[in-house]
């Protein structure tokens, strides 16, 4: 059981989202959650006219105590997105004046504060500096915080390049705010999507700024696309976790009648996936299937001829394997008998011993001295 989250004297329970997952001891808030909001009580910010917005609350830290104000939460991810829920509801408050909005609509222009969690990525970090550079009023209170240590100078150049004067505070706890005064210069032009050619066929991939692999073919991936498996006609096939659907977009090059679903936790990388295949293989397009979700949860079991993947290792700040724990679950759970999951993994994730509890065995495909594609049937 994880301690309270406790903020202005008021102490909230607060998971990360799965619940279910297996590393109970990250939390779901950090010391940069707790100093901005002891921040905006100390100094009295907020008051009835305030429009909040917070952008990439990690699982509902920050919106779960600004839930007196009219308050939106944006992030690209659909686990951020249930996280907040959840932990409204585990703590019984009422969400009436909550709006939680994916990373592709348009900013709330009326928005008065803007309190931002700076994100690992740094071209999620530069796009969403330009969006609200460009659709809010240049007089709001605009507070970003992180640890200390995810502050560089260098952050802190692009904060001044997107949005105007940058200062910082002191650190508390290892972690830091960052302040900017919106100037009134133009607004950057938004370098996304990038767009890269994907060698040896005709095809363009299109992706959005939060999505893995943005500026060119993932090492990973390339290895894993001269080994994918041989899809029949009509045949259910996943791809789980697709970031811009380069694995699915293969398969559906050599196999068009498949029946694809692409699915990923990040609104961006389902939206990227989604243009790729129309821009690519407009006709493909037509039965396919593009999903937001959190690994195969919801999906039905043995419904699905192929899964195949090529598994994240970390969520959020933290390096974890609970996701490609649950991906192979479900995939597990959601195959057909005889079904096969395809994976790409590094070598040193030995990912075979997992697949080995789960599926009973898997099979060596390829391997080289860095990664390795494995096969398990159902
Ligand atoms: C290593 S990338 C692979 C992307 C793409 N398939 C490729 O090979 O270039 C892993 C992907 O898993 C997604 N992901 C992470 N957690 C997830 C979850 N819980 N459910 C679904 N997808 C998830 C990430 O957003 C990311 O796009």
């Amino acid at each position: 059981m994880q301690s309270p989250f406790i903020v202005n004297e008021q102490a909230l329970s607060l998971y990360r989202y799965p619940i279910s997952q297996n590393n109970r001891s990250l939390q779901a808030w950090d010391a940069a959650d707790e100093y901005l909001i002891n921040y905006l009580t100390e100094n009295d910010l907020l008051n009835k006219d305030s429009k909040v917005l917070v952008v990439n609350d990690s699982f509902g830290a920050l919106s779960i105590n600004l839930l007196n104000y009219s308050t939106t939460m944006v992030s690209d991810s659909w686990l951020a997105h249930r996280g907040l829920e959840e932990n409204i509801a585990q703590n019984h408050l009422s969400a009436d004046n909550l709006t939680i909005s994916d990373s592709l609509t348009n900013l709330p222009n009326d928005a008065n504060v803007v309190l931002y969690k700076i994100p690992k990525s740094k071209a999620l970090l530069a796009e969403q500096l330009i969006q609200i550079k460009r659709q809010l009023s240049s007089d709001i209170i605009f507070i970003a915080a992180a640890r200390a240590k995810d502050i560089h100078s260098s952050t802190l150049k692009v904060f001044e390049k997107y949005l105007g004067t940058t200062t910082t505070s002191l650190a508390v706890k290892k972690a830091r705010l960052v302040f900017c005064q919106l100037d009134n210069q133009q607004t950057h032009q938004s370098p996304f999507p990038t767009v890269w050619p994907l060698e040896g066929t005709p095809y363009n991939i299109s992706n959005h700024a939060n999505v893995f692999a943005r500026e060119k073919l993932d090492l990973g991936a390339r290895f894993f696309i001269p080994h994918l498996p041989n899809i029949k006609p009509n045949q259910q096939v996943i791809d789980l976790g697709c970031g811009n659907g380069v694995i699915g977009l293969t398969l559906l090059n050599t196999q068009p009648a498949a029946q694809l679903t692409f699915v990923d936790e990040s609104f961006m990388a389902v939206a990227s996936a989604k243009q790729n295949i129309e821009n690519n293989l407009p006709d493909a397009a037509e039965h396919c299937q593009f999903v937001v979700n959190d690994c195969l949860s919801g999906f039905e079991a043995n419904s699905v001829d192929v899964v195949v993947c090529n598994p994240p290792f970390h969520q959020q700040q933290a390096t974890t394997d609970h996701i490609a724990w649950q991906m192979f679950n479900d995939a597990h759970r959601v195959l057909k008998h005889g079904g096969e999951l395809r994976i790409i993994g590094n070598r040193n994730l030995a990912y075979h011993i997992k697949l080995k509890r789960i599926f009973g065995g898997c099979k060596t495909i390829a391997s080289d001295k860095k990664f390795v594609v494995l096969s398990a049937r159902k």
